[in-house]
């Protein structure tokens, strides 16, 4: 049985360890969405299904687009500041992602929605198209990020402190002088 998706985020956790974390919730939220397929095909909209469709849809609908805008927020603005031009293009290809995957979910959300309701008028073909399109959007761009843009924002960030801890001891030498 699929483990209910916890809405809870970690807002405890630095951004880079909270987003990684949340790409896991991702996946199972992804991998719930299949349950949800494999449930229609065999009993159709019973409660279980319903319940499946709705912590889905709370989940996309709320922590997957947080997740977005705490990118933007945390990671991109990191890449950008570099001035690296292949850097740049990466970031630019990870903000369309985004653009897409939310494009993706205005069509598949009131489907969910619908079943998350109890309606069986949902045509699960439909849905199951969407939901691939959808599935392999974000492990496509979770990959991107965890290969590239996560790495890179994490090392340049470090960078950054190192000079800022160097300059401070320095002025500390400077006035000890
Ligand atoms: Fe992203
Ligand atoms: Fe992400």
């Amino acid at each position: 049985m699929a483990r209910p998706l916890s809405l809870r985020a970690d807002r405890a956790l630095p951004p880079f360890e909270r987003l990684e974390g949340t790409h896991q919730r991702m996946m199972l939220a992804l991998q719930q969405l299949d349950e949800l397929l494999q449930r229609l095909d065999s009993l159709g909209v019973d409660d279980r299904a319903q319940t499946m469709a709705l912590d889905a849809h709370r989940f996309f609908e709320g922590v997957g687009r947080t997740h977005h805008e705490d990118e933007e927020r945390h990671v991109f603005p990191v890449l950008l500041a570099s001035g690296d031009e292949p850097l740049a293009e990466q970031v630019a290809q990870l903000r369309q992602d985004h653009g897409w995957i939310e494009q993706n979910w205005r069509e598949l959300s009131p489907l969910l929605d619908a079943l998350a309701h109890g309606h069986t008028w949902v045509d699960v073909d439909l849905l199951r198209s969407m939901i691939e399109v959808f599935a392999q959007m974000h492990h496509a761009h979770i990959a991107l990020e965890e290969s590239m843009a996560y790495p890179e924002a994490r090392r340049r960030e470090a960078e950054a402190l190192a000079q800022t801890a160097q300059r401070r001891a320095h002025w500390v030498q400077e006035a000890a002088a």
